[in-house]
């Protein structure tokens, strides 16, 4: 298969990640049909996709005509087979339960064409385990991507045990299709490469507050202003090679070895989990979330996760 047969893909599972995975694939010319078991989840994705409709309209990033014609390209369905019916990709977006996964992949094969690709989403389980259940585990490959997927660039292509050339190359070229900016993970490690850096940062953050160097504020802070406000353009090793590789070594010397190196999430964490402050979600975490409603947090965050990749663009462009 190359590229340019691919037309037409299947979402299966509308929640968090689907609705606005699949608005991508809408907006760059795919026909995509949006699969789930329940209806009011088929809904929730319906009004999600309109919401960011309306940002995307906001800022100028499509006219109302083009919004308009990439909702259009959407249909939905609770029926995998009619889902799955002519297309030549399809995403699995289904909860993080390799059990679950696992009995889906083993029952969509029967309903696709042999050399449709077939992709996960998982955020961290075996491609190699997933792809177990299929006769064609060449053709299955992890396409792991960040939320709000509809805003950020990142996207995963994970390389499973069997995974042919050919089907991560095809994935890679559909992400540069959509406009993201994929990697490849050549081979399989928990977390891939996003949440591994993720995580060693958030280590060390609950690490510093619960030592009282630093409030949970303080913490992000440092981060926002500091280490992460050179991130989007530079990253960690082309800030070190801008640094200077002798400076960043002589302190690697030093803190590699002072850095928190915890096996199991700390006190701190497992209190607030304990208590059911579960962050945003019930309205308390590390901050308190009862001033400002959700809707209006969630909606600063994604104007500002725009206007950032509009102007990483320009500049890349300029
Ligand atoms: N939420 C995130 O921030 C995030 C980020 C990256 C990756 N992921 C990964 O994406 C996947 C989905 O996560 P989510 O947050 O969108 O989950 P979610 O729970 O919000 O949505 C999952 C959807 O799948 C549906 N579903 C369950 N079983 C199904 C089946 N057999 N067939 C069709 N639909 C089914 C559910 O009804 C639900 O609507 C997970 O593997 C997760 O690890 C999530």
């Amino acid at each position: 298969m190359r590229l340019g047969d691919i037309s037409r893909v299947a979402i299966i599972g509308a929640g968090t990640m689907g609705a606005g995975i699949g608005l991508c694939f809408a907006h760059a010319g795919y026909d995509v049909i949006l699969q789930d078991v329940l209806d009011d989840q088929i809904e929730k994705a319906l009004d999600r996709i309109e919401r960011s409709q309306k940002v995307f309209i906001q800022e100028l990033v499509f006219s109302e005509a083009s919004a308009k014609a990439a909702t259009e390209r959407i249909s939905v369905t609770k029926s995998l087979e009619e889902a799955l019916d002519g297309v030549q990709l399809v995403l699995e977006v289904i909860p993080e339960n390799l059990k679950l996964k696992q009995a889906l992949f083993g029952q969509m094969e029967a309903f696709c064409a042999t050399d449709t690709i077939l992709a996960t989403n998982t955020s961290g389980l075996s491609i190699a385990s997933i792809a177990s259940a299929c006769i064609r585990p060449e053709r299955v490959a992890g396409m792991h991507w960040v939320n709000p997927p509809e805003l950020v660039p990142l996207v995963e292509v994970i390389r499973g045990e069997k995974t042919a050339d050919e089907t991560v190359n095809l994935i890679f070229g559909i992400a540069e299709k959509l406009g993201k900016m994929p990697i490849i993970i050549q081979k399989e490690m928990p977390g891939f490469a996003m949440n591994r850096l993720q995580f060693a940062a958030l280590r060390e953050a609950l690490h510093l507050v619960e030592a009282g160097v630093v409030t949970p504020e303080d913490a992000d802070k440092a981060m926002s202003y500091g280490v992460g406000f050179r991130y989007p353009w530079l990253g960690p090793l082309k800030t070190a090679d801008l640094g200077g590789l002798d400076v960043f070594h002589s302190v690697a010397s030093y803190l590699f070895s002072d850095l928190n190196a915890m096996k199991s999430p700390p006190e701190s964490l497992n209190r607030l989990v304990e208590g059911g402050k579960l962050g945003i979600k019930t309205g308390k975490g590390f901050y308190d979330y009862e001033k400002e409603s959700s809707e209006e947090i969630l909606r600063k965050r994604d104007l500002y996760f725009l206007r950032q990749w509009k102007l990483i663009r320009d500049i890349q462009q300029s």
